[in-house]
């Protein structure tokens, strides 16, 4: 049942001309390029650890990639520790059959599990009952079965995934995608745990790095400060692990000095007080 409104956020869907929405648009052309150049379709969306912004980014994305109107988009939610996406897009009341349902049981098919998001040009299918046990679940391989199925279907499939560093259901499914972009926040996500992160996922599949900014430290509410993203040219094996490994200590740097600055800010505020 579609009762909500979706939150102010998701900037791709409530104003998706607006310059918050810029960063998003800007990475839904990078994955249209993959998509023309390397068929790249089945994108999950993590991250290190929890908090850093994977389901705002999967929405937004997928949002962005749907304005498109030639697009046809899906937007799965695959992580099944925390699925907020059902919440976050209005989806509420009466509980539907997911992608979960669809996994254990093979005759419930793609189609059932679909939902439409009016007004928006997107499809969404959502956890459904959260399993014991996400890890044996995700490591089915009816999942890439479902998967497959919906790379006839859709033009871009985007997945909202578990955090990379913290247990393995997300490894289990970046087995069945083409590509994945890691999300990492702003005064959050620590370095090394995005550097480890990094070093999970297979380089032949990384797309790129979304750096979430949005700032809760200065005004004690967040404030969205445009996510930026980073993407390597096209390198293989260790060479493009390596990039993304130098790319996590670079953005690293970048935060300490963002951190440092907003430390500074703090300070001299209280003195002027
Ligand atoms: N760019 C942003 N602007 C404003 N708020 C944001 C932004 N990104 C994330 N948030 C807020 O931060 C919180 C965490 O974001 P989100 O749910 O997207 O992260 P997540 O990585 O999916 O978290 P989890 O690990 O719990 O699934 C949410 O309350 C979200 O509304
Ligand atoms: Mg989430």
């Amino acid at each position: 049942m579609l009762t909500g409104e979706v939150e102010s956020h998701l900037v791709s869907l409530v104003a998706p001309s607006g310059q918050e929405a810029e960063q998003y648009r800007a990475l839904r052309h990078t994955v249209e390029q993959r998509h023309k150049s390397n068929a790249l379709s089945v994108i999950a969306i993590s991250s290190p650890g929890v908090g850093d912004g994977k389901t705002t980014t999967a929405i937004n994305l997928a949002g962005a990639l749907a304005q498109g109107s030639e697009n046809s988009v899906l937007l799965v939610e695959a992580d099944l520790r925390r699925p907020s996406i059902g919440q976050v897009l209005g989806f509420n009341g009466s509980r539907t059959v997911g992608l979960v349902d669809a996994i254990l049981d093979p005759s419930i098919a793609l189609e059932d599990i679909v939902q439409a998001r009016p007004p928006y040009n997107l499809s969404v299918v959502l956890a459904g009952q959260v399993p014991a046990s996400p890890y044996e679940v995700l490591k089915s391989p009816q999942l890439g079965t479902l998967l497959d199925q919906a790379r006839a279907q859709y033009d871009y499939i985007v997945m909202d995934t578990p955090p990379l560093a913290i247990v393995q259901d997300c490894l289990v499914v970046t087995r069945w995608v083409d590509g994945v972009i890691v999300v990492m926040a702003a005064h959050q996500t620590p370095r090394a745990l995005l550097e480890t992160a990094l070093d999970t996922v297979d380089p032949t599949k990384m797309v790129g790095i979304v750096f979430n900014g949005f700032d809760n430290l200065s005004s004690g509410r967040y404030r969205n400060r445009y996510p930026g993203y980073y993407t390597t040219p096209a390198l293989d094996g260790a060479e493009r692990r390596g990039s993304f490994t130098r790319m996590g200590r670079k953005v690293g740097a970048m935060l300490r000095r963002g951190e440092d600055a907003a430390v500074r800010n703090r300070r001299s505020r209280d003195r002027s007080r």
